[in-house]
């Protein structure tokens, strides 16, 4: 090759490498904001159309009080509510679950469950749980 050859080549590689460099860190930036996009609120959502039961799965009471309600080591089987709560007194107990635990029944949910704590979901939108309570006290 001649000396001016030479340049051009030179010149040529690294031009590609700079190209090819740009689209590199491009495309990892592109990546870097994919989980920041995936962090929607997924339980401040007031949308009016997901049913009772996909709400349970979505807030994870299925994963404490099992796929049909029916009671894991993680939390009490969820029946006969009707006999304790009314829809006010349930949806507020989804609010905020640790004001009610002087009640007798839920010293013996402690006993029973002494590392659980039943989460509060304050943060859901109050028609959304008020529609779960409801669920909850007819099935
Ligand atoms: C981390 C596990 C966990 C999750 C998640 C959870 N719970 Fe609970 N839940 C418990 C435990 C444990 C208790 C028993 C009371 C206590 O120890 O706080 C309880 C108690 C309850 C009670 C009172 C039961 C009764 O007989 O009065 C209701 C109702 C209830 N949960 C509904 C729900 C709903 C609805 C959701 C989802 C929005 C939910 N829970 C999510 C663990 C959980």
């Amino acid at each position: 090759m001649t000396k001016p050859q030479i340049w051009v080549a030179a010149f040529l590689a690294a031009f590609i490498l700079l190209f090819m460099l740009g689209r590199l860190t491009k495309s990892s930036a592109e990546e870097e904001m994919m989980p920041g996009s995936n962090e929607l609120p997924q339980t401040g959502m007031s949308s009016g159309d997901v049913s009772p039961e996909q709400l349970l799965g979505r807030l994870g009471c299925t994963n404490c009080h099992g796929q049909n309600l029916e009671g894991t080591k993680m939390g009490p089987a969820l029946v006969n509510l009707n006999e304790h709560w009314s829809k006010n007194e349930l949806t507020n107990y989804l609010r905020n679950p640790s004001s009610y635990m002087d009640n007798e029944r839920f010293k013996v949910f402690k006993e029973k469950f002494p590392n659980v704590i039943m989460p509060a979901f304050g943060n859901v939108n109050v028609q959304e749980l008020g529609k779960l309570a409801e669920y909850l006290l007819n099935r």
